[in-house]
């Protein structure tokens, strides 16, 4: 498997594009299964996930092409099977998110359930429920869901719990019901308004979005659109966060600022000077070490449990004492344990880090165990004394587009290592 090796010690300094966002690409994707016509999706990131999910489309029979800007055609009219298998969906679990506009548009869908992840069991349980409310026939047995339903029938849902997916998925399954669907507690998280504004791009009639009470006034039919995908406001507060704890300075273009308030806040907490323009973010940390920060995560606009690694990679070294509690995944604090192996005094208590900032952390050979707990191996790595190896780097493959060739833009000495022989003991 490939490796990441990252020689610390050095500030980032510099400007970078950043790149559309995965958690907007992949629902928006989806969603063209919903139309009676082919849509055109730009600002795709070259992502491992993007590819599983043209390649989960185009075994179900729809015809994708993607030209060198990463502007994806997908034209839905030639499907010829509604069924998402186990052997994709076990890679990717927002392939999760085909069962709604599959049930939505053709009235059935086979789709594989998502096993658990390394950060939670992460059911799927409110998606199902949701549809089922919604008139889909719904069955799940051998590890498949499998629906069927004549049209979706408009119902008022009050989702148990703030999920992004789950309000995405029966977002798509109401757009083409018959009547009106109103989703209470909903998701707010800028990637479900974009799904919103595309659907409606396509002709549906999706209001609230953004706020926890979302209205869907069912139509008959959507045709295709063009669209573009919006920032990744995660890999933003990825770049922000390595350029404090280096004590860097660096400006991040094609992105949103007004999308990362509650992470630009805790970083202005920590000491950065920050200024923001209509579509970049500027960060200068002067040379200066951190101050640590306190974080509680929940979903938006609170403080993302996607950035929270990253803020305990610098908490690690920031001065002070930094607490970050984790609410949204019950497992989501692997890359403490490996922040630890390389010199970081932070202790778990519970569902909270507690960290006491050191100097430097020392280089040391670390696995990646999810998408942003391998980020933030890679940014402990920026201000290690020596080498970091970061092992199983396919997870940060699926998140970040080119972190290498970004971060080494930036000034960074990084560079990715061909898999490690393993050597048969015969
Ligand atoms: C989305 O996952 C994101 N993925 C995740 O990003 C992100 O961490 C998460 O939202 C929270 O913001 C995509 O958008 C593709 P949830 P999702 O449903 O929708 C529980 C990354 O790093 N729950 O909002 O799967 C669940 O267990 C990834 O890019 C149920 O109990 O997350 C969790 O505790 C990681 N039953 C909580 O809700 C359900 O039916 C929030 O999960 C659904 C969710």
């Amino acid at each position: 498997m490939e490796r990441l090796l990252i020689r610390g010690g050095r500030s980032l300094e510099g400007d970078i594009r950043i790149s559309g966002a995965k958690n907007a690409a992949l629902p928006i994707m989806a969603a063209t299964l919903l139309a009676d016509g082919p849509s055109v999706i730009g600002n795709i990131p070259d992502l491992h996930d993007i590819t599983t999910t043209m390649e989960l489309l185009g075994r179900m029979g729809v015809r994708l092409t993607v030209d060198e800007r990463m502007r994806v055609e997908i034209d839905p009219t030639c499907i010829d099977n509604c069924h998402a298998p186990y052997e994709l969906v076990k890679t990717m679990r927002a392939s999760i998110l085909v069962l709604g506009p599959l049930l939505a548009r053709h009235g059935e869908a086979d789709v594989s359930l998502p096993g658990g992840c390394a950060i939670g069991t992460r059911p799927v349980n409110l998606h199902v429920e949701g549809l089922r409310a919604l008139g889909a026939d719904i069955s799940v047995a051998n590890g498949y869901i499998r629906a069927r339903c004549r049209r979706l029938k408009g119902t008022r849902l009050v989702m148990d719990l703030v999920t992004v997916t789950g309000t995405e998925n029966l977002m798509m399954a109401a757009v083409l019901a018959e009547g009106q669907t109103i989703i209470e507690n909903a998701a707010r998280e800028p990637e479900v308004v974009d799904l919103a504004n595309c659907l409606n791009a396509m002709g549906a009639r999706v209001s609230g979005a953004g706020t926890d009470t979302i209205t869907i006034e069912g139509v008959e039919r959507l045709s295709g659109t063009r669209y573009e995908v919006l920032p990744d406001r995660i890999e933003t507060g990825t770049f922000l966060v390595a350029a404090a704890m280096t004590g860097g300075r660096v400006h991040l273009k094609n992105t949103a600022p007004y999308l990362l308030d509650a992470v630009i806040g805790k970083l202005r907490e920590s000491g950065a000077e920050i200024t923001v323009g209509e579509d970049w973010i500027a960060l200068d940390m002067g040379g200066r070490r951190p101050h640590a920060v306190n974080v509680r995560t929940a979903p938006y606009p609170a403080y993302p449990t996607d950035m929270q690694a990253q803020i305990c990679a610098l908490n690690a070294v920031a001065e002070g004492v930094g607490m970050v509690t984790e609410t949204v995944f019950e497992n989501r604090f692997m890359h403490v344990l490996e922040i630890q192996r390389m010199g970081a005094d932070v202790r778990l208590e519970g569902h909270t880090a507690i960290s006491n900032g050191v100097e430097r952390l020392t280089g040391a050979p670390v696995m990646a165990t999810d998408l942003r707990a391998s980020a933030s191996l890679v940014l402990a790595g920026l201000v290690s004394e020596g080498d970091t190896l970061v092992d199983r780097i396919y997870h940060i493959d699926r998140g970040y587009e080119c972190i290498e060739e970004k971060l080494a833009q930036l000034g960074a000495d990084i560079r990715r290592m061909p898999g490690e022989i393993v050597r048969s003991h015969a």
